[in-house]
């Protein structure tokens, strides 16, 4: 039987994204709105994450620790009304999982059940493993991620490649190890030297999502805002740009407001006309109404 497009456009599941570990790299960005969200998933990646890098490079925070989870649920939405076949992934942000396992369990049954994620993420390595265990009992998939943790950014110190010393690299270890036999679909490797990230990515069977973490992971994500060119900070060393956002968005915008100001737009060509009838009667129309106006 020929493949359809019905079933080429059949949605990507977590079992697919284990299934491509060690044949096919995985493609993963994050988007946090409609249109972000529909390009993405238009230009074919795997996943799309409704990150909660939302904080910073759309809400403007310096960290990601302010963002609230009605925010980040109200982003899934609009993210999941743009994707037809990548699987979509909501952040649990700062706060939803620290306290309390129960009160965790159901932030993330809410970004399934009113946001339309597919599975959640959620920062942490050994101390997260219970919890993730019942998060996959409420049959949600669940994502790691371990190494820099910006939720972390206060105990770090600030942004800080980590995995550099033994005992660290024994730490990130056990932790993606911990992770993998907790059941995690996959996990993001974010910040740490390629050769640690190597060692991990052959140590799990769960695909490993790198970011800063070298090309010998089983698949890369990326923040959107940083790949085009639209954070209006330095990149940091792993950014390739493959747009300069601010400068091309800025120009559009500055010869908008030139042409506003100058007259050259709207042109004839972009206004709406009246058929000729009616544009001939306009003197009397306008007649009429100031002849009521005196009366
Ligand atoms: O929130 C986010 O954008 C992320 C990526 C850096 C993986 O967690």
């Amino acid at each position: 039987m020929a493949i359809g497009p019905a079933a080429r456009e059949q949605r990507v599941t977590p079992v697919f994204i284990r299934g491509k570990k060690g044949r096919q790299r995985i493609t993963f960005v994050t988007a946090y709105d409609f249109p972000t969200a529909k390009l993405a998933d238009e230009a074919g990646f795997d996943m799309v994450l409704v990150g909660d890098t939302l904080a910073e490079v759309v809400l403007g925070y310096e960290t990601t620790l302010p963002v609230t989870f009605e925010t980040m649920l109200h982003h899934t939405t609009a993210a999941r009304r743009a994707i037809r076949r990548a699987l979509l992934v909501a952040d649990l942000p700062y706060g939803t999982y620290q306290v309390s396992e129960e009160h965790a369990v159901r932030f993330a049954v809410r970004f399934v059940k009113e946001g339309g994620a597919q599975a959640v993420k959620l920062e942490g390595g050994q101390k997260r493993v219970n919890l993730i265990r019942r998060m996959m009992d409420a049959e949600i998939p669940i994502m790691g991620h371990i190494g820099l943790t910006p939720q972390s950014v206060h105990r770090m110190g600030g942004y800080k490649v980590q995995g550099r010393l033994e005992v660290d690299i024994e730490r990130l270890l056990q932790d993606a190890v911990a992770l993998d036999k907790a059941g995690v679909f996959a996990m993001v490797l974010e910040g740490i030297p390629r050769e640690v990230a190597k060692a991990i990515s052959e140590e799990v069977s769960a695909p490993t999502l790198g970011i800063g973490a070298g090309p010998d992971c089983d698949g890369q994500v990326m923040v959107l805002n940083d790949l085009l060119g639209l954070t209006f900070k330095r990149p940091a060393k792993f950014v390739r740009q493959y747009f300069q956002g601010a400068s091309d968005i800025g120009t559009a915008l500055a010869q908008f407001r030139a042409d506003i100001e100058s007259g050259a737009y709207p042109t004839d060509a972009e206004s709406y006309h009246l058929p000729g009838d009616l544009r001939l009667k306009l003197p009397d129309i306008l007649k009429r109404v100031k002849g009521s106006e005196t009366n």
